[in-house]
């Protein structure tokens, strides 16, 4: 089972202070080391929300939860060996994925940048770069971004952070990942995942990579602090 929560942070903005009551002093440091008010409120608001869904599964206060960070700096929440999470943000949302297995996500605002074949060329690997050749330029936009998605989905999923180059593996690229749902894993063969395409707001684009064991996936909307606004649930992909 995976739950992907979809959380709109400016809405939450005006409620930054209360997550940020929640965090610990070294998460409310590392907030503060971002240039900007907005970048820090978000980075509280994401926090904020990621302990409190986290304190809910646990039964225990947000505040208690401890995390622990894997050699690359992936986290997990620690002495909950069963839960598996992922943390994304881009522009005004964040996706933060909760999971029965190791799972993977990463969401883009899509916008516009000049000569995305520099880092297509970088960054894809031939069979992702042929794709994107041959789309018409007005589509490459959202193609990178979908792509891009794919990919940091897969690194994070794995846990590999930078130690993966990007392009030594090819991710699916039709909009419901329906030309490769399984990818083999690099380092791993006899190990498949699941790429899942996430039904975001308009301009944005995501996609969570899970274990195939954990494809029962739902994706839910974070509504505010309010307990007793409930949250709006989509099935993406049933097992
Ligand atoms: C870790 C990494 C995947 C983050 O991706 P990003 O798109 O920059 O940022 P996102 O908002 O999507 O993800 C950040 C979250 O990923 C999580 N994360 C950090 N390291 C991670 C790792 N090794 N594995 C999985 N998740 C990780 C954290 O929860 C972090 O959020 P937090 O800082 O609020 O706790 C990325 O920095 C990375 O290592 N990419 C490798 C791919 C690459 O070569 N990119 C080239 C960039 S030009």
């Amino acid at each position: 089972m995976t739950e992907i929560w979809d959380v709109d942070l400016e809405a939450q903005g005006p409620d930054w202070e209360r997550y940020s009551s929640l965090l610990e002093e070294n998460e409310r440091a590392r907030a503060w080391k971002f240039v900007s008010m907005e970048l820090r409120q978000r980075y509280a608001v994401t926090r904020g929300v990621l302990r409190i869904l986290a304190g809910r599964k646990l039964n225990r206060a947000p505040e208690d939860i401890r995390f622990e960070y894997s050699a690359h700096g992936k986290p997990s929440i620690a002495h909950a060996s069963n839960i598996f999470i992922n943390v994304s943000h881009s522009g005004n949302r964040a996706a933060i994925a909760f999971s029965s297995a190791e799972v993977g996500v990463d969401i883009e605002r899509v916008r516009s940048f000049s000569e995305p074949m520099n880092l297509v060329r970088r960054f894809f690997s031939v069979q992702e770069r042929e794709v994107f050749e041959g789309v018409r330029s007005e589509d490459q936009e959202v193609l990178f971004f979908r792509c891009w998605t794919r990919k940091e989905a897969f690194v994070k999923a794995l846990g590999a952070g930078l130690s993966l180059g990007l392009d030594t593996f090819t991710v699916p690229m039709l909009a419901d990942c329906s030309d490769r749902p399984l990818v083999q894993d690099p380092r791993t063969p006899e190990r498949w995942w699941r790429f899942v395409p996430l039904e975001l707001e308009d301009g944005y684009v995501g996609t969570v990579v899970v274990d195939p064991t954990a494809e029962d996936i739902k994706q839910r909307q974070w509504l505010g602090l309010d307990p007793n606004s409930s949250s709006t649930i989509r099935q993406v992909q049933n097992s």
